[in-house]
């Protein structure tokens, strides 16, 4: 009889593919009314001598039978599982693009040039957007009177509202302005702050003005910052790294030139032109392409550097204009404006 209900069992859990079929099937065996139920029951009629062989029989079948209950719960559990999330594959959606992405040519040129420096030994430099009026301009001799610090040109915050980590260094930190940082310049006298010389940090960034935004000009860009630290540093060393960086980026054929200019924090201060026959509507005409000169001392006593023992050389550089000339590209806003037609040409 144990084996006849055995195999039944065996039989139906097989066949058994819904939670409710197969709960009345298990009532029928195990219930209180139960077939196994019940042959437990008939234990009394027994007798004593058979028993412990009856008994043994009884719990044998009885656990057979509840392994079957349980792979058949966990095989309607699966099922279950499987229904809730749906075929395994939706044929109904569109098709992945297949369009691989690509860096945007602001990016490409900017991880571009701080390869190019890099490997003659300078390291990347970082530091924040927002600075006090002291690490942007007076800490990088520059009056208070100079037309750099007019609001007309400079995006000032509200002294109330900016909500700030920057440390402020001026004698005075309480009239000192936040600015959105105009150039890159900043980090130069951050870095030097940090750390002793000799230095070689270049420091890619977002810098901000209040321009109005035309085909060459943009309230937000970025800049490309060098600074070299070291002892008997002379022009011929900025021409030399300058030089090379020009030649990398833009191809052996190009000359430079370096034209006498003023910045407050370098003395002497120059542009650096270049001029190459192989630039396409570019070629053959003289292009300004960067700030430079010899870090003027009264920077390095802005930060605590003896003037005496050390000297220096700085560069700016935009990074839209060097990707402009790099590509031939007439029109700065074509880099914020995400047009698909514009980005594919540099993926
Ligand atoms: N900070 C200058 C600018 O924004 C560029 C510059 C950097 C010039 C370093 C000299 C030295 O135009």
């Amino acid at each position: 009889q144990l084996e006849e209900i055995l195999a039944e069992v065996q039989k139906s859990v097989g066949e058994i593919h819904l939670r409710p079929a197969f709960e009345s099937f298990k009532a029928t065996i195990s219930g209180p009314k139960g077939k196994l139920t019940e042959a437990m029951k008939g234990m009394r009629d027994v007798p004593k001598e058979a028993k412990p062989a009856i008994g043994k029989l009884i719990n044998e079948t009885k656990q057979a039978i509840e392994e079957h209950y349980e792979n058949t719960l966990s095989r309607i559990e699966q099922a279950e599982m499987a229904a809730r999330l749906g075929p395994a594959i939706d044929p109904t959606l569109p098709a992945p693009d297949r369009a691989p992405g690509g860096l945007h040519p602001l990016t490409q040129t900017r991880r571009r040039v701080v390869d190019i420096f890099r490997k003659i030994g300078f390291t990347v430099a970082e530091s924040p957007e927002l600075e006090t009026e002291w690490f942007c301009f007076d800490a990088l001799n520059t009056p208070d009177d100079h037309p750099a610090r007019d609001a007309q040109d400079t995006l000032f915050l509200n002294k109330e509202t900016a909500v700030t980590n920057v440390s402020r260094h001026g004698d005075d930190p309480s009239k000192e302005a936040y600015v959105l940082r105009t150039h890159t310049s900043s980090v130069q006298i951050r870095t030097m702050l940090a750390e002793e010389p000799p230095l070689r940090i270049v420091a890619p960034g977002r810098v901000f003005r209040r321009d109005t935004v035309d085909a060459t000009h943009s309230a937000n860009f970025h800049q490309f910052e060098g600074l070299y630290i070291d002892r008997n540093v002379s022009v011929v060393d900025l021409k030399a790294v300058l030089d090379h960086f020009v030649r990398e980026i833009f191809g052996d054929k190009v000359e430079t030139r370096l034209r006498p200019s003023f910045f407050p924090f370098t003395e002497p201060s120059f542009e650096m032109d270049i001029r190459s026959a192989n630039l396409g509507k570019l070629s053959n005409k003289w292009m300004e392409i960067m700030g430079c000169g010899i870090v003027d001392p009264e920077v390095l006593k802005a930060v605590g550097i003896d003037s005496e023992v050390w000297s220096g050389y700085a560069f700016g550089m935009g990074i839209e204009r060097i990707a402009m000339i790099q590509h031939g590209i007439d029109d700065i806003r074509h880099f914020y404006q995400n047009d698909l037609r514009f980005l594919k040409q540099f993926a």
